[in-house]
């Protein structure tokens, strides 16, 4: 059966505005958040603490995770690749952390300049860190359902390095379609694999909607027993060393369907649809999101 209740993770600050050509002002990304933060949304991941060179988007992490207002019931993790990213993490006020890994070695060498074996030494050597200072860390698998260089990515691999992630600490494991190539039958492959390992109530998904597939792959998941979903308002993301990957499903479409289904998620959809609207403006963009869009026509 469905879970009762949904948690959704708005990663929109993070995955929605890293791949934007135009840097977005700082105070523009912390009134987004704040926004954000009045709707009920229980986890908004802010920002990511990499290289300006890599990703100049995120360059304005620091002043970004000072900034904001942090209301209470809300988290705030930050993304944080290796050691150097943690402390910068934790000396601006990071509580939470993520460490993201892929199970395509490909994809691993082109966004974090590693394998993935060298990769889990720096997690490892973050999450120790982390735990230390009890301070939560969560692990991404990018390349659940496919890689942008390898293509089919096998569910044993996404396994192995979900348990891994598991293994040393992360408290949920995020799978990622990161390029939005997946359907409800391999995902439904890939999660029954992983879910040998790992306890449905560590895992989440974080579905990229290029192939239009994302909310059948989320309703796939919630029916497998997954309570966790990430996504993105206005369906605003993409990862820059995923060419032709578009945005994560949006958080309103994400809610409508919960909605239907009558499943609490806590979040209130108009409030959602008006943060949505203030980034489009912001970024003078046009929402990728259904729901706003049908909402905003009516
Ligand atoms: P590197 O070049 O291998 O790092 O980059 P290095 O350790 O060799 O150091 C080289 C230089 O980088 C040094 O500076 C370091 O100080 C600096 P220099 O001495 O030359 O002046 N450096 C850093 N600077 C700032 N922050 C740091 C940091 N670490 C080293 N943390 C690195 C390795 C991981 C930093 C780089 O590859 C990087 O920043 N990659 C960006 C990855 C990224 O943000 N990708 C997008 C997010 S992942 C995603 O979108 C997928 C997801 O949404 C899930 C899904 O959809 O599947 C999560
Ligand atoms: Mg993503």
């Amino acid at each position: 059966g469905l879970p009762e209740f949904v948690k959704i993770v708005e990663v929109g600050p993070r995955d929605g505005l890293q791949n934007e050509k135009v840097i977005v002002p700082t105070d523009i990304k912390i009134e987004f958040i704040n926004r954000l933060s009045q709707t009920g949304l229980s986890v908004i991941e802010v920002t990511s603490f990499v290289s300006s060179r890599w990703v100049p988007q995120m360059a304005d992490h620091t002043e970004v995770m000072k900034g904001i207002h942090q209301y209470p019931g809300v988290r705030y993790p930050v993304l944080t690749p290796n050691l150097q990213g943690f402390h910068h993490a934790v000396a601006a006020g990071a509580t939470e952390i993520s460490v993201f890994g892929a199970a395509s070695e490909s994809f691993s060498k082109k966004n974090i300049n590693c394998s993935i074996e060298e990769s889990m030494g720096k997690f490892e050597e973050v999450v120790k860190s982390a735990r230390h200072m009890n301070i939560p860390a969560r692990g991404y698998v990018s390349c659940a359902l496919g890689c942008p260089y390898e293509g089919s990515i096998t569910p044993q691999k996404v396994t192995e390095v979900s348990k891994r992630l598991y293994g040393m600490g992360c408290y949920e494991i995020s799978l990622g379609d990161t390029i939005g190539v997946g359907t409800p039958g391999s995902m439904k492959r890939m999660l029954e694999s992983v879910m040998k390992e790992i306890p449905p109530g560590a895992l989440a998904v974080h579905c990229h909607d290029t192939y239009g597939q994302a909310l059948a792959n989320i309703l796939t998941a919630l029916q497998m027993g997954i309570n966790v979903v990430d996504s993105a308002v206005s369906g605003l993301g993409g990862c820059p060393y995923a060419k032709g990957a578009s945005g994560n499903v949006a958080t309103e479409d994400l809610i409508y369907m919960l909605n239907g289904l009558g499943l609490n998620t806590g979040v209130n959809l108009y409030k959602v649809m008006e943060a949505g609207d203030f980034i489009c403006k912001a970024v003078n963009k046009t929402t990728n999101s259904k729901v706003a869009q049908a909402s905003f026509n009516a």
